[in-house]
């Protein structure tokens, strides 16, 4: 699908962003985990969550969906059952990594696969450790899915070091974990999303400026009974949009505030962003807000290596926000982005190519001349079939002379099926 994409005089209205992706995709696989049943509110309709639903299903769990909720009954950590057919997880890389770890704690043979984009993603980073504890694990090339997972010896607890700051290797491990008699540690010098020990209520300790999580078979996993926050990740487009259309207004109600999550919004108001916070409160074990969004005057900023794993998902948009704020903006350390969906700093690149903008791309990053005069007639743009791509290049649209084309357009719904509406809606084409 091409979406064509008007500029706007200016962007006014409240919205809720979808439900959060990576908590829906948690509170699935935790609801299978669970002896009982846990009734999911704000579970989201997007396609990944939706993947991970059918693979939780297809390992034994019981769905029953209503208009608002979702209702799963879990089998427990004993009763999960090989599914007849491969387990598809689409394009999620957070559905194949988590659910690798519960298969391997499980000792069920499974074959997991996925889409084009996922098949060629690396999973060495979960095949190494997961051989470490017990798995064999048949990769194509020895590295990507098709997945074959086994493991005929005992679960062998362990302590791991994460290599790269990564909260689907951290929640694999954690899941394996689970299922040994002894404790797994994984001990986090950068911090990632914490979701998973969040959610599953993991004893987690600092020492010697790390971060350690255990997990072991002796946890009881709880009731994942909750509504999901709105998503931080899909309203950070909104974010950068309001900041750089003029005499906007948007309000993002109910959008989740998990401090390892948000980055976003205090780089934004480091560069000099008009963004206000109300109604914080706990939603379960996460907090929520509403967030306030008005029309301002960009600075640059540095972005550096240990701030990288807090907005990970939300660079390619971040990188729209550079090109509209004053002076040299540095995103470094973030070579992970290569390894997303599609290689998002290659995305990235062609994205701001498309609109002759003035940058750099590093191995490890961007270095954007921003211009907050900067203008562009119109472009085409290509998601690469990447859903952040496909909404960031969007937004950057909104400010052309005229109107843009967004190539594969349909792949905003992996984590926001309803962007194109909502885009409609708080525009206005004076
Ligand atoms: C996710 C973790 C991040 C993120 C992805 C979702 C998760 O990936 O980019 O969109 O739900 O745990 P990494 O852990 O590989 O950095």
């Amino acid at each position: 699908m091409i979406k064509k994409v008007t500029p706007t005089a200016s962007l006014k209205g409240i919205l809720s962003p979808p439900p959060d992706k990576s908590i829906s995709q948690r509170a699935a696989i935790f609801s299978l985990l669970h002896e009982g049943t846990s009734i999911i509110n704000n579970y989201s309709p997007a396609q990944d969550p939706q993947s991970t639903l059918d693979c939780v299903e297809a390992l034994g769990a019981e769905i029953t969906r209503t208009s608002d909720s979702i209702s799963i009954k879990g089998t427990g950590r004993s009763g999960i059952v090989a599914p007849k057919d491969d387990l598809d997880c689409g394009n999620s890389g957070t559905a194949m990594r988590l659910l690798a770890g519960v298969i391997v704690g499980s000792g069920k043979q499974v074959r997991m696969c996925g889409d084009s984009s996922l098949t060629s993603r690396t999973m060495t980073r979960i095949i190494e450790p997961l051989e470490k504890m017990g798995a064999y694990i048949l990769a194509r090339n020895s590295a990507y899915a098709p997945l074959m997972i086994t493991r005929d010896e005992k679960l062998k607890p362990m302590d791991f070091e994460l290599p790269i700051p990564s909260a689907q290797l951290k929640s694999c491990i954690l899941l394996a974990g689970l299922f040994g008699e002894e404790s797994t540690r994984v001990m986090e010098t950068i911090p990632s999303r914490d979701h998973t020990e969040r959610l599953l209520q993991l004893k987690v300790e600092e020492k010697d400026g790390k971060k350690i999580i255990s997990s072991s078979l002796k946890d009881e996993i709880p009731n994942q009974s909750y509504t999901v926050p709105g998503d931080f990740s899909a309203a950070s487009f909104w974010l950068v949009a309001g900041c750089i259309i003029p005499n906007s207004e948007i309000r993002l109600e109910a959008t989740g505030l998990n401090p390892t999550r948000n980055a976003l919004l205090g780089i934004l108001q480091e560069m000099g962003a008009n963004i206000t916070i109300e109604n914080e409160r706990m939603e379960g074990a996460e907090s929520v807000g509403d967030i306030i969004v008005q029309s301002s005057n960009l600075r640059a900023i540095n972005i550096p290596k240990n701030k990288i794993p807090n907005c990970i998902d939300e660079l390619p948009i971040l990188a729209v926000a550079m090109t509209f704020a004053e002076g040299i903006s540095v995103i470094s350390g973030a070579e992970e982005l290569r390894h997303k969906e599609t290689d998002r700093i290659m995305a990235i690149s062609e994205m701001l190519k498309a609109v002759d903008a003035s940058f750099e791309e590093k191995e490890d990053g961007l270095e954007i001349y921003g211009n907050p005069e900067f203008k562009f007639d119109s472009a085409t743009f290509k998601s690469f079939h990447d859903h952040r791509i496909a909404m960031a290049s969007a937004v950057l649209s909104l400010k052309g002379k005229s109107e843009s084309n967004i190539l594969d357009a349909e792949c905003a719904a992996v984590s926001y099926p309803n962007f194109w509406e909502d885009l409609e809606g708080i525009s206005s084409y004076e």
